[in-house]
């Protein structure tokens, strides 16, 4: 089966890395759960299918898991709280496994309580969303909000190993699937062109089951390399945020103002306002930027802002992300589809032409 080691030499550890279908079932054959003292379960309410194959294939009792809500408003100091006191109730040692399963927010969320707990304690990430499949799951980062910033509150700390079943994505709706799918068309812009062309080719709902194993591998083949050449993102692993300066303020923008936008819709749109810089700076052509905004399209996503948001309003936001440095954007660009570069900082006027340039009816050029 499609199998990848994350190797990171900080902390000098390895996440073992599985995707393939019916995976759930072969868990005993992957986790040598008799290494541990105890092993508990933390799971989001909304992945209750992957719950009971993992208690039934590890042959858990019902009173080791914890079923929690999903999503971002759980990422919360009450939230950890509530798991901490699980881990204190169940008498997890250093020697215990922590299993998270559900989508990004659960394994940010459970992850830093994990690693928090006991100074660390081993946990394995079974990530039930095709965005926590090709993103969270991989490289470690976890955490809470705090004061109204996403991920304030938080740590790098690898999983022992990420198990990817992608049987879970059978149930999840097409619109998530189509925001994980802005995370893989990412991918293929910063470090892939023809992984780009393959992936946008076509509506992200035709792929079948198997094709989906070998996308999701190739995605987190990529997002491996990057994190294993720069665990702390200190350097490379900053290409991973193309599309995320402007689309973490359209993110914020909707969660506040409604109707909300997925994380992949809002960094879809970001991706067309950063390409649209790096074309403005020359350094991708105007066919390389319509090539970025079919392939959006092909895939279901979104180009342009569903609904008017002032560029001045999505400036300010953008002023309070913190991959800022002394108050100064550091954008990640493309050079070429396929290629990233870094801390690159860009006149004021640009900024404000690329989130012009998003308002629904911009055009191209
Ligand atoms: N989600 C981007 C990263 O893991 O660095």
């Amino acid at each position: 089966m499609p199998s990848l080691e994350v190797n990171v030499a900080r902390v000098e550890s390895r996440s073992a890395l599985w995707v393939d279908r019916g995976l759930l079932e072969k868990l005993p054959t992957l986790v040598s759960i008799d290494h541990y003292s105890s092993v508990v379960v933390v799971a989001d309410k909304g992945a209750a299918r992957a719950t009971s194959r993992i208690q039934a294939s590890l042959q858990l009792s019902s009173s080791s898991i914890l079923a929690i809500e999903g999503g971002e408003g759980q990422k919360s100091v009450d939230g950890l709280v509530h798991i901490w006191n699980f881990f204190v109730d169940k008498k997890l040692d250093r020697k215990s496994l922590i299993i998270t399963v559900g989508g990004g927010a659960t394994s940010d969320l459970v992850g830093f309580a994990a690693a928090s707990f006991m100074r660390g304690v081993a946990f394995i990430h079974v990530p039930t969303t095709l965005l926590a499949q090709v993103d969270a799951s991989i490289g470690g980062k976890s955490g809470i909000n705090f004061k109204g910033i996403k991920n304030l509150i938080g740590s790098i700390a690898q999983p022992c190993a990420v198990i990817i079943d992608i049987d879970t994505l059978s149930t999840l709706p097409e619109r998530e699937l189509r925001s994980g799918f802005a995370e893989v068309i990412k991918h293929g812009l910063i470090a892939d062109a023809n992984y780009f062309k393959e992936v946008a080719s076509q509506n992200c709902a035709q792929w079948s089951p198997e094709e989906l194993v070998s996308i999701v591998f190739r995605s987190c083949d990529i997002k491996k390399r990057v994190v294993e050449a720069d665990e702390s993102e200190q350097g490379p692993r900053k290409t991973l945020n193309f599309g995320h300066s402007i689309g973490h303020a359209i993110e914020s923008y909707t969660l506040e103002n409604g109707p909300p936008l997925t994380h992949g819709e809002a960094i879809s749109i970001g991706m067309i306002g950063e390409a649209f810089i790096s074309y403005r700076l020359g350094k991708i052509s105007q066919e390389d930027l319509s090539a970025i905004e079919r392939g959006l399209e092909n895939t279901g996503l979104p180009t342009r802002l569903p609904l008017p948001i002032s560029p001045d309003r999505l400036r300010e936001l953008i002023s309070k992300d913190k991959k800022n440095v002394s108050g100064r954007v550091k954008w990640t660009l493309l050079n070429a589809i396929g290629v990233a570069v870094f801390d690159v900082e860009i006149p004021e006027k640009l900024i404000h032409e690329a989130l012009s340039h998003i308002q629904s009816g911009g055009s191209c050029a």
